[in-house]
């Protein structure tokens, strides 16, 4: 198979659940049982998390595979479900989000009142042009109006498609295009390290040209920053939604209505418009909120850390933990702002109890120092989950001491953009836990490990690729304008019964699965994908570059670090220091900051095979500075000393 990252070893020591937190736990050990009628468990989950305005008549329609129909008759309206049901149930009162701004202003907002400013919002997208189908793109930091504007969407049935803060102006103009939005929503800026940064000017430019589908950007202010405005286009959020009534009648959606669009890259450097639908999407992310974070409603304090700009985002701080009528923290700001124990600080003060965050977090933490965490009182913890990278049974284990207290199980969650909701973990009242392990696929959901040929791998140890064999209600419904992408991207690799995940996989003695990161071009940077293509593309349009090569190379806090080796044009000058930085810049410039390379060496030759494929192995040799592996496929071998004598003499 093509080198996944190196494996992490296996651990021995298991984790069994308490017997109290067996007794109280929503996800109990016959559902693994119950699944084996695949449909029928899915049918019970579908009535049980979500409340149908018409019930579903089939529960799955596969006939056209790899497009699959969930739920298909049944309609429901998902803003509904997250909001206005909780009210009715004389919930009104509860606290939906304690929202906790960067710089220490809070916001509580009840159930009654999220059907408030939900209802609002969804009035003034309707005054401002938005129907059913159109869709809206959000560029927005973790404010409160951003969960108001999603939902409002989904309300209205316009799928919205949010762009990370942290994108570029152009990665935004792209997204709007593709997506063809017609409106933008986003604010004055947003409040980082201390420090307001704008946000407006990035869409400003990404609407600027005249070809732009999109009509009106609704402006909320956050940081009162001074923004260029446009009369004909531009609308503050405080003049049309706060004077919006609060009512607004919603109306059934079919199930299959589609629900959002968000990017995420892939192995070309064209990002992927993966688009979601309503009645699937939902049961599992509120089934999976219950079952794996086993969230109970009005009791628990539950806190998901990552951005909404990510599907993290989407399925478990909006669309699941909201259906399942959760108390939650929504928190603006980084870990270390003003100091390194702002998160325990807000465990403490809200008595959090469930935190689901990302290893390169933990492993920051780690490095800080477990004293910091020890400072606060973290006792309300009574749940720990992890997802976005494998997490490493050292960070594991000191996530369960430091922040656990040595009591709190820990869910190491798998699952993707692609799969919209959880797919392989272990049930916290159920499995004994394994640290490193995500362990098995959760009841319902259905994996194998193959080798390069598709033949099932179940000894232990044996490295394959992960694939899953059967459809699942939250499953992307494919690439925005793309079917052909869907098909060949996810259904090729092992013929069209298998959906090929792009992630190494292994079996350990106990039968219990171990991620092993990616087999394609794509790198997991703290948690996000990157596409090596996009960031070689970006590299590229640099006037003094005439070919880049990027890999991800293991890191110790980000899992992998961007390493990027570029060949200068011959009429650019390599000003050593300043070339590099300017290279960095300009990629944060095309792509967004995230991309940003932590390293550029600029090399005179790139190692090639015979016909012309990069051989990123022999590059992440030397990123991770290790010998240098087989040389013997290159068209050239001379190419690697060639690398490494013009890097250790500095040029
Ligand atoms: C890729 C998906 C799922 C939300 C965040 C990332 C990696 C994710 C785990 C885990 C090992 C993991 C995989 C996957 N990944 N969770 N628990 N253990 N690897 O979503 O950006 O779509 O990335 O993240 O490589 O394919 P995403």
């Amino acid at each position: 198979m093509t080198d996944p990252t190196p494996s992490t070893p296996t651990q021995s020591r298991t984790f069994s659940p308490t017997p109290e937190f067996t007794a109280q736990a929503n996800g109990e050990a016959p559902l693994y049982d119950q699944a084996t009628d695949h449909e029928a468990f899915w049918a019970e989950q579908a009535h049980r998390y979500v409340t149908w305005d018409k019930d579903f008549d089939t529960t799955l329609d596969w006939s056209n595979a790899p497009f699959a129909k969930w739920f298909v008759g049944g309609q429901l309206n998902v803003a509904r479900n997250c909001v206005d049901r909780h009210v009715e149930a004389g919930n009104g009162d509860r606290v939906a989000i304690h929202f906790e701004g960067e710089g220490g202003d809070t916001r509580t907002i009840t159930y009654a009142e999220l059907l408030r400013e939900v209802c609002r919002t969804a009035n003034a997208l309707e005054s401002l042009g938005v129907r059913k189908g159109d869709r809206v793109a959000i560029y927005m930091p973790m404010i409160p109006e951003t969960v108001f504007t999603m939902l409002a969407c989904a309300r209205i049935g316009a799928p919205h498609s949010v762009v990370f803060g942290g994108f570029s102006a152009d990665a935004l103009r792209t997204r709007i295009a593709d997506a063809q939005a017609r409106v933008v929503v986003t604010t004055d800026g947003q409040f980082r390290r201390g420090k307001p940064a704008p946000l407006k000017p990035a869409v400003d430019e990404a609407v600027s040209g005249g070809d732009s589908p999109v009509e009106k950007v609704l402006v909320v202010k956050r940081t009162e920053g001074e923004v260029a405005w446009d009369d004909a286009r531009d609308v503050w959020w405080h003049d049309v939604v706060d004077s919006a009534s609060d009512q607004h009648e919603a109306q059934p959606h079919d199930s299959e209505h589609p629900l959002f669009i968000l990017y995420t890259s892939g192995t070309t450097g064209k990002p992927k418009g993966i688009f979601h639908t309503s009645g699937g999407y939902l049961a599992q992310t509120a089934y999976t909120n219950a079952v794996v974070h086993d969230v109970h409603p009005g009791t628990d304090v539950y806190w998901c850390t990552a951005d909404v700009g990510w599907v993290t985002g989407h399925s478990y701080i909006v669309y699941g933990p909201l259906a399942n009528g959760a108390t939650q923290v929504l928190y603006e700001g980084t870990p270390d702002t003003p100091h390194q124990g702002r998160w325990w600080e807000i465990v403490q003060k809200y008595g959090v109890s469930i935190l689901y965050t990302a290893p390169t977090a933990i492993r920051t933490f780690m490095k800080w120092g477990e004293d910091i965490p020890a400072k606060y009182d973290l006792s309300s913890l009574r749940l720990l989950g992890s997802v976005g990278e494998p997490i490493n049974p050292e960070a594991w284990l000191w996530y369960r001491k430091n922040i656990g207290g040595d009591r709190a199980p820990i869910v190491d969650t798998w699952w993707q953009t692609e799969t919209g909701a959880i797919m392989i973990s272990p049930l916290p009242g159920v499995t004994d836990l394994e640290p490193g392990s995500a362990q098995r696929p959760i009841p319902g959901i259905s994996a194998e490990i193959l080798d390069d040929e598709g033949k099932p791998l179940h000894d232990p140890e044996a490295v394959g690729y992960l694939v899953l064999t059967k459809p699942w209600p939250s499953m992307l419904r494919g690439i925005w304008g793309d079917q052909e992408r869907y098909k060949e991207t996810y259904w090729s690799r092992f013929g069209d019964k298998y959906y090929f995940a792009g992630d190494g996989a292994k079996y350990d003695a106990n039968g219990n699965i171990w991620l092993l990161g990616r087999v394609d071009d794509v790198m997991n940077v703290s948690g996000h994908r990157l596409s090596t293509a996009e960031i070689e593309s970006a590299l590229v349009s640099h006037p003094s570059v005439a070919e880049a090569a990027v890999v991800g190379a293991t890191d110790e806090t980000t899992g992998q670090a961007v390493c990027a080796f570029v060949i200068l044009r011959s009429d650019a000058r390599d000003e050593g220091e300043a070339t590099v930085q300017e290279l960095r810049n300009h990629v944060a410039k095309e792509i967004g900051p995230i991309a940003k390379p932590r390293q550029i060496m600029v090399v005179a030759e790139l190692p090639k095979t015979r016909s012309g494929k990069i051989m990123r192995r022999l590059l992440r040799d030397v990123a991770e500075n290790r010998e240098v592996g087989d040389v013997t496929t290159l068209a050239d071998s001379t190419v690697m000393d060639l690398i490494k004598s013009g890097l250790s003499s500095g040029s």
